[in-house]
């Protein structure tokens, strides 16, 4: 477990890129962003997405649920997934088409599905302890994401 704080939204977007860097090269890796409404999720995705060569702009896709994102040489994927909206698991969206892939594969309101969510993956709870205070809690569950938890 690792424990970090940002005081600004660029200071959280290179977190997420400083976490990109070193989960770049992993096949496959699930990350649970758990934290509440505007605590820093998708600015955290977008350094994330930048880490691996991503040149769109990640936006919230709370009204979609997922955008995938590819490098330009193709090599690379990001899917962006934000539950928010999923109304239970009845739902016809089928999150395990997704959490079943490769890429990294960024969870946002994860337990709105808990049902489905894999056994490894790498949780990462925000707390909102200010206006721009922000606490990041990185925990590794199962999957060999500990090198890049204890790097960062
Ligand atoms: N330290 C910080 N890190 C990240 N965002 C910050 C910070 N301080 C202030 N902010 C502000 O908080 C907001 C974070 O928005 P963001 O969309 O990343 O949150 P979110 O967790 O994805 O929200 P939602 O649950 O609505 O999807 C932005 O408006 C940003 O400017
Ligand atoms: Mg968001």
């Amino acid at each position: 477990m690792k424990i970090k704080k940002t005081y600004s939204e660029h200071e959280t977007e290179a977190l997420g890129y400083e976490l990109g860097l070193l989960l770049k090269n992993e096949p496959k890796i699930v990350i649970l962003l758990d934290g509440e409404l505007g605590s820093g999720k998708t600015t955290f995705t977008k350094g994330l997405a930048r880490a691996i060569g991503v040149i769109d702009i990640v936006n919230s896709p709370t009204y979609t649920i997922m955008k995938k994102y590819k490098t330009p040489d193709r090599l690379k994927v990001l899917y962006h997934l934000d539950l928010y909206r999923l109304e239970g698991v009845g739902s016809d969206f089928d999150l395990e088409e997704y959490i079943d892939g490769f890429g990294m594969i960024v969870v946002e309101w994860p337990y709105q599905a808990d049902e489905l969510l894999p056994k490894d993956y790498l949780l990462i709870q925000i707390k909102k302890l200010g206006e721009m205070e922000r606490e990041f809690t990185l925990t590794c569950v199962g999957f060999p994401c500990k090198r890049a938890v204890h790097f960062i």
